[in-house]
């Protein structure tokens, strides 16, 4: 064996204890592979790390809807709580599938529409989980509501604004984008004494802006195609979220594709 083909390294150190790598084949190719190892023991500590702080830091920047971040998983959807168990099987199955395709690399909208409480927002934190484990793609998670919030504080308070610009930009990006309950921030149905009809109120402009940026980001009109994946929850329907937002930015965000769409109706209320 060629003592100059050999990593300088590994050579020091058969040198240091005494060992004559040129010699000593079987020796030399021990310690190669014990120093690969820790080698590769190293990257895969790295990795993780790395991993996490990813995570971390997308976690930081969503905005969710109580004081603490929400995460839940397929384990824990459990059929058997819902009076209708076959329902609640086949909308569990639903999510894994559209899960399966993000992980596989389609990017799409997903419309989870229905009544509180029956696992919207569960389900849509699942998927996101699912294909951060399996396909590395961090999600960030954007309570509508909370949103609305920061709008009405942003004029008393600048340092809100400032997060509304570095929110915009990472809601952009994100590879998963989640909206959580949208269309409650318009609030309750009004009550129209011309028409006899009752219809919502349009959103406030500036959050309609804000919200049609990030859509329109999120989707390329020359390919026709999305960039990344966005989950909208909501318990209103298409015909309801048309009167509170821009036509052009429901067409953007919620999805008309009966495939990519989960339908709650049917399931009780879990909150009890
Ligand atoms: N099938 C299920 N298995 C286990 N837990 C469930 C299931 N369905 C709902 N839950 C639990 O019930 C609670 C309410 O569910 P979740 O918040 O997902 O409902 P939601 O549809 O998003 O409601 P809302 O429209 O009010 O936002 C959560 O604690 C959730 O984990
Ligand atoms: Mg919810």
């Amino acid at each position: 064996m060629e003592e100059l083909s050999l990593p300088p390294n590994i050579v020091a150190m058969m040198r240091e204890q005494g060992r004559d790598p040129t010699k000593d084949p079987a020796a030399f190719a021990e310690m190669k592979k014990r120093k690969e190892e820790r080698e590769q023991r190293l990257i895969s500590k790295w990795n993780q790390q790395n991993r996490q702080q990813k995570v971390k830091s997308w976690l930081q920047d969503s905005i969710w809807s109580g004081s603490r971040p929400l995460n839940f998983t397929f384990e824990r959807w459990e059929p058997d709580m819902q009076t209708n168990t076959q329902l609640a099987r086949e909308v569990g199955n639903s999510a894994w599938k559209l899960a399966k395709r993000m992980i596989a690399g389609e990017q799409f909208n997903v419309l989870m529409v229905g009544e509180p409480g029956t696992g919207k927002t569960s389900l849509a934190l699942a998927i996101a989980d699912k294909v951060f484990k399996n396909a590395e793609k961090p999600y960030l998670f954007i309570s509508t509501m909370k949103l609305f919030g920061m709008f009405n504080e942003r004029f008393d308070n600048p340092e809100v604004g400032h997060k509304l610009k570095d929110l915009q930009k990472k809601a952009k990006q994100a590879p998963i984008l989640i909206i959580d309950d949208f269309g409650t921030e318009a609030g309750m149905k009004i009550y129209n004494e011309n028409t006899g009809k009752t219809h919502f109120k349009p959103v406030r402009k500036d959050m309609q802006e804000w919200l049609y940026e990030v859509a329109d980001a999120r989707y390329d009109e020359y390919e026709n195609a999305h960039r990344g994946s966005t989950i909208v929850t909501t318990n209103n329907t298409s015909g309801d979220l048309v009167q509170m937002y821009n036509p052009k930015l429901i067409s953007r965000l919620i999805t008309k594709r009966k495939g990519n769409t989960i339908y709650f109706e049917g399931l009780d209320d879990m909150r009890g």
